[in-house]
């Protein structure tokens, strides 16, 4: 079976950068068309930016890179620069990238790709807010026809949020967008924080990816070396790896597990908004939307990440 078409949605940020280097480092199992940039961690000239230095450092210059929206759909735009730092890329060493962007909007690639691709093709790894994602379903419902799957990272139902106590950040920068693509009718999977955080970034295994030997190793070593605000907020032992679950999952599903469930996402103004309300015991009539990951396999994951990065330059 030839590499699966993905197009990765990303607002990089630390955790979105190291998600991308881990694509790119099996290009005969993903084959990354491209990556749209959403305003998130980062206002969407820096997302835009970063997404095109982490290719150079993959050198991979040749992927395309689309500009999205500049804010949520309807909410005013939350960044993470005390998390992500104000480049939204601490620890990398920044430079102008070697590429323009891509002419045209991402959602307008978006529509034009799912439009043309087979019935069922294309996987969309959504690694910060959805808001491009629902502008295009928005724009074109009929797009659903040429989407494999969803797989997002965002959310949260066994722990609390990490942006506000009940949301977790992608999903509250954003519920109405998040709202849209749950409730759109696409194959979709979830990891939410609930993953995220069984699979911790600790100095061992910070360790075991430096000695990898390769320039992304390094990379992903620094990256992680200065990602851990999350750690001393959770005073654990290292900073969930948000993210590259997404791409873990991809590559090996077997490490993860859950239960497809119905979530809906709270977009009324409160103390919830952006929570997102998995119906886990199944005790409304809502009908299950989502697979909902709940159990990782973290010493899996990392054996994974790192055999994979191993791949890279
Ligand atoms: O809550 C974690 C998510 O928010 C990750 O995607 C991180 O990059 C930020 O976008
Ligand atoms: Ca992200």
């Amino acid at each position: 079976m030839g590499a699966a078409p993905i197009i990765i949605d990303t607002d990089p940020g630390q955790d979105d950068a190291i998600a991308i280097l881990f694509a790119l480092a099996a290009p005969e199992r993903l084959d990354v068309r491209a990556l749209t940039t959403v305003a998130g961690n980062v206002p969407l000239a820096l997302t835009s930016r970063n997404a095109r230095i982490v290719l150079d450092h993959a050198g991979r210059p040749d992927v395309p890179v689309y500009a999205g929206c500049p804010g949520p759909l309807v909410r005013p735009l939350v960044t993470a620069e005390h998390v992500h730092g104000k480049s939204g890329l601490e620890g990398v060493s920044l430079h102008e990238p070697g590429t323009e962007l891509a002419k045209g909007h991402a959602v307008d690639f978006l529509i034009n790709t799912l439009r043309d691709a087979p019935e069922r093709n294309v996987t969309l790894c959504a690694l910060g807010p959805l808001t491009n994602l629902a502008a295009a379903l928005i724009q074109a419902p009929d797009i659903k026809r040429g989407i494999k799957s969803i797989v997002l990272m965002g959310g949260a139902c066994f722990r609390p949020g990490n942006v506000t106590p009940a949301a977790e950040f992608n999903i509250y920068v954003d519920p109405h967008a998040a709202s849209v693509v749950i409730n759109s009718g696409a194959p979709i999977t979830v990891l939410p924080l609930d993953a995220s955080h069984q699979v911790l970034s600790t100095p061992a295994r910070i360790e075991r990816i430096g000695n990898i030997g390769n320039k992304a190793g390094k990379l992903v070593a620094a990256i992680l070396a200065h990602a851990g605000h999350e750690a001393e907020n959770l005073e654990t032992d290292g900073g969930p790896l948000h993210d590259p679950c997404v791409i873990g999952y991809l590559l090996k599903p077997e490490l993860f597990s859950g239960r497809h469930v119905n979530v809906e996402v709270e977009t009324g103004c409160g103390l919830t908004l952006g929570e997102t309300v998995v119906d886990w015991y199944r005790v409304t009539r809502r009908p299950a939307n989502a697979l909902w990951i709940n159990e990782v396999d973290a010493n899996g994951f990392y054996s994974l990440l790192i055999e994979t990065l191993a791949r890279l330059p």
